[in-house]
């Protein structure tokens, strides 16, 4: 499968977001990356359910909705209404997190599991066949802008072994610090999906910037 790149609309221009959303609809990307953030989960409040609802009414590829607040589990249905096609919780937020995952796909959308950086992998060797997607958080979540953690590479590798060995197809999924020197070291190690926020949109030309991400061979 070729790999998918995941915009991250955190960093767009929320005053022209309407404009930066048709860019992501002309451009190659393949997923809308949306970031919530609850200011108690993580150190930084992003938006919530209005601004969700301006972003699906004029996008028109899948909005993946990575939530970085607390329960969760009150909100998915409401997340599902507002557009998201993938959901995905943090794994440190989720006591429930295997009874939160058939929540998610109940609802008809794709299960995703996040993991901070300080969170191994192993973790989730029980219920690696219930997820589509893991995000493997390569900053501390909470900004954009923030420096890669080089230690993500091995992380994925990890990953990609239990995915095998547990016999899952669930897609690998590589959020913070993304840019053209570590996305190749990054797919080759096993990424499928690379979100790239700051560096598309403070890029010259983000459209650009998205087709070359997509481009990348390894
Ligand atoms: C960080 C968010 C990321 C963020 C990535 O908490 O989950 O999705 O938007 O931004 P960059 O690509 O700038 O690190
Ligand atoms: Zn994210």
């Amino acid at each position: 499968m070729p790999h998918l790149i995941a915009p991250s609309v955190l960093a767009a221009n929320f005053g022209q977001l309407d404009r930066d959303v048709e860019m992501l609809n002309q451009s190659s990307a393949d997923w809308i990356h949306v970031d919530v953030m609850d200011g108690r989960f993580v150190p930084n409040i992003s938006f919530g359910f209005p601004v969700l609802q301006a972003i699906q009414k004029v996008a028109q590829k899948p909005l993946d909705v990575h939530l970085m607040i607390e329960h969760p589990e009150l909100y998915i249905e409401q997340f599902r209404e507002g557009g998201a096609e993938i959901i995905s919780v943090h794994y440190e937020a989720c006591p429930h997190l295997h009874r939160t995952l058939q929540q998610i796909k109940a609802c008809g959308a794709k299960a995703g599991v996040a993991l901070n950086p300080h969170t191994p992998v192993s973790l989730l060797s029980e219920v690696i066949q219930d997820i589509d997607v893991v995000i493997l958080m390569s900053v501390n979540p909470g900004f954009g802008g923030q420096k890669f953690i080089s230690n993500t590479y091995q992380k994925i590798r990890e990953l990609k072994a239990l995915i095998n060995a547990k016999g899952s197809s669930c897609l690998i999924e590589i959020d913070g610090g993304v840019n053209e020197e570590n996305a190749p070291l990054l797919l080759s190690a096993g990424a499928d999906v690379l979100v790239a926020g700051s560096f598309v949109f403070n890029s010259q030309n983000p459209t650009q910037t998205i087709q070359d991400l997509k481009q990348i061979t390894f």
